[in-house]
């Protein structure tokens, strides 16, 4: 039975309960952060962490924590879960307090840390690739910030889902912006391209390890915005994140992306994110 932090306190998943008052449940009134960890360490840790600081600041919050604090709480739930491969899910919320909208004064965070073990990407997505669908970006202005409102990810991943594929790449007034839990990385001409990094859309940790690769490694990439047209024409299409890594979409909205096959900036960037782990 896994061991989970809430409030200060260890104790298995299935007794850890929050309020029905915590703001979390009651508004999404709250920020999270998902940290894959490889053979027992974080990866990017301090990355992550900064973007818990911003997400934080974005919704009137501060940390209850410095990072050292954090270090030691995510160690621990990874030491009491055990598998050499695990992702660590933070969330913090408002607190509780009688439901109204605006913010409770003298109110504690609710803090909650969960390890659970991560299984990699199914090995025939990486040889074959994945469909994905697209769909208009009807979320808010604020996608910057790793708030626990999922609502509208949620609606848009199973929009994926429920056509058969895994998931959904997002327009917003015919742009690019990311995936519906993940960001987009289009190919063409030997270039990477990535969208602009603003309002729109969440600057991802595994994205930016890449393009520290790429940079290192001096592989071309440009970030700026990438129209329909650009996506649909591109020669690969990659999705990224903590928790799938890179994966190569090979079929939008049943149309081949390039060959229709992974390609040989997919297999590149694969082997640049290996080297992180
Ligand atoms: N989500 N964009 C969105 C909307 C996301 O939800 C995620 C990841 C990313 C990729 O960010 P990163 O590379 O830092 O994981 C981009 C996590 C995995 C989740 O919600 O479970």
């Amino acid at each position: 039975m896994s061991q989970v932090y809430l409030n200060g306190n260890w104790l298995p998943i299935e007794q850890a309960q929050v309020s029905v008052l915590d703001r979390g449940f009651i508004f999404g009134d709250g920020v999270y952060e998902v940290i894959p960890v490889y053979g027992h360490k974080p990866l990017a840790l301090e990355d992550h962490l900064a973007r818990l600081d911003r997400s934080l600041a974005g919704i009137a919050m501060h940390s209850p924590f410095t990072h050292k604090e954090w270090a030691g709480i995510i160690q621990q739930a990874c030491t009491l879960e055990g598998s050499a491969q695990q992702s660590v899910y933070i969330q913090i919320t408002r607190g509780v307090a009688p439901r109204d909208h605006a913010f409770p004064i003298g109110v504690s965070p609710t803090v909650f840390v969960m390890a659970k073990p991560m299984a990699p990407p199914p090995k025939s997505w990486l040889q074959e690739g994945v469909f994905a669908v697209t769909h208009m970006d009807f979320r808010w202005d604020c996608c910057h910030l790793k708030t626990t409102a999922l609502l509208a990810n949620v609606l848009l991943r199973q929009q994926a889902v429920a056509q058969g594929a895994v998931e959904s790449v997002l327009l917003r007034a015919g742009y690019l912006t990311e995936g519906a839990a993940s960001n987009m990385l289009v190919v063409s001409q030997g270039i990477v391209l990535t969208p602009p990094r603003n309002h729109h859309m969440l600057t991802g940790i595994t994205l930016d390890l890449i393009l520290r690769w790429c940079t290192k490694e001096g592989v071309s990439w440009v970030e700026g915005p990438i129209s329909e047209q650009s996506l649909r024409a591109a020669d690969e299409l990659l999705m990224t994140s903590s928790t799938r890594e890179i994966i190569p979409i090979v079929r939008l909205d049943g149309a081949p992306i390039g060959t229709g096959a992974p390609g040989p900036m997919f297999a590149r960037l694969l082997t640049g994110y290996q080297s992180y782990k």
